[in-house]
């Protein structure tokens, strides 16, 4: 069935899927997903029953950060295909019921942007410099102390003598977004992108535009003036009849969070503290609980997010003896039960789907796909690698080209070479193998989705009292949603009907690590 494209508030309640493009299908055998890749696979996410898919940024990108270099703003990187290929995309994923957006990256280009090579040429003083965050350095050194986000100095020197700031890799230069001409040139690439149909931005790096250069700490977080830039982002958007803004923002602090959601900045904002909480009831009780109260007071829904391009696969997370995610403490190899793990994955799934607000699948994680720990070095892509001294292996772990079918690598994902390994193992997680399994992943993903899309989306929701051990909860359409984290089984309610459950439920009981969707009689 496909979804409803004309509801302008369908983004309040919408399953979202992530498209790492250069991993999800490639059509020309180059080894890197692609436009036509894509394209050729979206009835397979018309089936899935997904509102909208979100692609990570497909500009033209040197790649020295799988894309989040951007290299031009009003274009498509080559090896994904072309601006008219991107037009079809958009117009084909209509056509199924699917929305698009794209990701826009203002905190930094790529140091191959024309802008940055203009301010390269023109040397100290000039404005081509003003756009972005030269400096002269300190004694021999860069002008403060600030580090990378990625690891090593925030600041590179270039011949002349004078430092550009990245808080990313060296690649990225941050652009001065207290200069007019940067603000100016977002809201003109914001409207080249809607132009084309384009339904809505996802903004990376959100909260790290404004910079105070004066301070010795690091002080580029959640400064207030970053608001001022999303008042009018959120004009621009709508003019556009509501097209919508997606903020990528990691704050601790929910007050602080919450301000980007005002309604007359963001739509919505990527919840990670979701993400990050433990498999545990008492830590994911309160996550909901503060999530919603964040939320609620300012009408803003909520989103649930359980993993994406920079975070450990879920499968893997969960099968950890630690299961928290931490972006500082990555736990790259800490061993993982994968079993134990997909039983809590697919738990979470039913979990994530049955609270109010919209939802969000990364790309494999409806296949239970693990993170992949023995990329052999010499292929590792992530700047995080180089820039961590070799100590941090980085994020390519759950950016591996998908399985489609097949028995062996590369899975019908491209008749190339991947871009990187994939395991052969995964020959039991391929699309066309769990096609064919009632008891998949796959196929839990697909029924949860559907029976979301006619029972749940945004909303309220009542806890129900089931003890300490198990999460519990109604929602408005009467659907109950129960997760077993006890290691003793729980018996579900006497009355109402077993809808759809990540595991076994037999004789009535909910064993641990289990999430059942019950619809109760009325
Ligand atoms: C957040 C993105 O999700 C990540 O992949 C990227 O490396 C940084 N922002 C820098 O753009």
């Amino acid at each position: 069935m496909p979804g409803n494209t004309s509801n302008p508030e369908w983004w309040r309640g919408a399953a979202i899927y992530q498209v790492y493009l250069r991993s999800f299908a490639d059509g020309n055998g180059d080894g890197t997903g692609d436009l036509a890749g894509l394209r050729s696979r979206l009835p397979y996410l018309a089936k899935l029953g997904v509102d909208a898919i979100w692609l990570n940024p497909w500009y033209p990108s040197p790649m020295a950060d799988g894309g989040y270099d951007v290299a031009d703003y009003r274009g498509i990187e080559p090896v994904f295909g072309t601006l008219a290929e991107a037009e079809k995309l958009i117009e084909e994923a209509h056509e199924l019921g699917i929305r698009t957006i794209i990701d826009v990256v203002p905190n930094h280009a790529s140091d191959q942007h024309a802008w940055f090579q203009e301010a390269l040429a023109a040397g100290p003083g000039s404005e081509a410099r003003e756009r972005f965050w030269f400096r002269p350095g300190v004694g021999d050194g860069p002008p403060n102390g600030w580090q990378s986000i990625f690891g090593g100095p925030a600041w590179t020197q270039v011949p002349d003598g004078e430092w550009y700031l990245h808080l990313f890799a060296p690649e990225q230069p941050d652009f001065n977004w207290n200069n007019p001409a940067v603000r100016q040139e977002f809201l003109d690439v914001l409207r080249f992108w809607f132009d084309r149909g384009v339904d809505g931005v996802r903004i990376d790096s959100a909260a790290v535009l404004v910079k105070d250069l004066d301070s010795v700490e690091e002080s580029y977080t959640d400064h207030d003036g970053v608001h001022d830039i999303y008042r009018e982002w959120r004009r621009v958007s709508d003019s556009y009849g509501g097209r919508i803004l997606i903020g990528e923002v990691w704050l601790p602090d929910q007050e602080r969070f919450a301000n980007y959601l005002r309604p007359d900045e963001l739509h919505t904002a990527f919840n990670f503290d979701f993400l990050s909480s433990a498999w545990e009831p008492a830590a994911l009780r309160g996550s909901i609980d503060l999530t919603l109260a964040t939320h609620v007071p300012i009408g803003a829904p909520a989103t649930w997010v359980l993993s994406n391009h920079d975070v450990a696969r879920p499968v893997t997370r969960y099968g950890r003896a630690i299961t928290s995610w931490d972006n500082a403490d990555r736990r790259d190899g800490m061993p993982s039960d994968l079993e134990l793990g997909r039983r809590r994955a697919r738990a979470a799934a039913l979990l994530a789907m049955a609270l109010p607000g919209s939802v969000y699948v990364y790309q494999g994680e409806e296949l239970g796909l693990w993170e992949v720990e023995d990329i052999p070095e010499e292929l590792i892509d992530d700047p995080m690698w180089e820039r961590s001294g070799h100590t941090v292996r980085g994020r390519d772990g759950c950016r591996v080209p998908l399985p489609w079918s097949g028995t062996e690598p590369p899975f019908g994902y491209s008749t190339g070479e991947p871009w990187l390994p994939q395991p052969p193992q995964w020959r039991d997680l391929t699309v066309e193998a769990q096609e064919a399994d009632p008891g998949s992943m796959l196929r839990l993903y697909r029924t949860a989705l559907r029976l979301r899309r006619e029972l749940l989306g945004d909303g309220t929701l009542t806890w129900l009292p089931y003890g300490d051990e198990v999460i519990a909860f109604r929602r408005d359409s009467g659907l109950v949603c129960l997760v077993n984290f006890g290691a003793e089984p729980v018996a579900l309610p006497e009355t109402g009907s077993v809808l759809l459950a990540s595991g076994p439920v037999d004789g009535g009981l909910l064993p641990t690590d289990t999430a059942v969707w019950i619809m109760e009689a009325r």
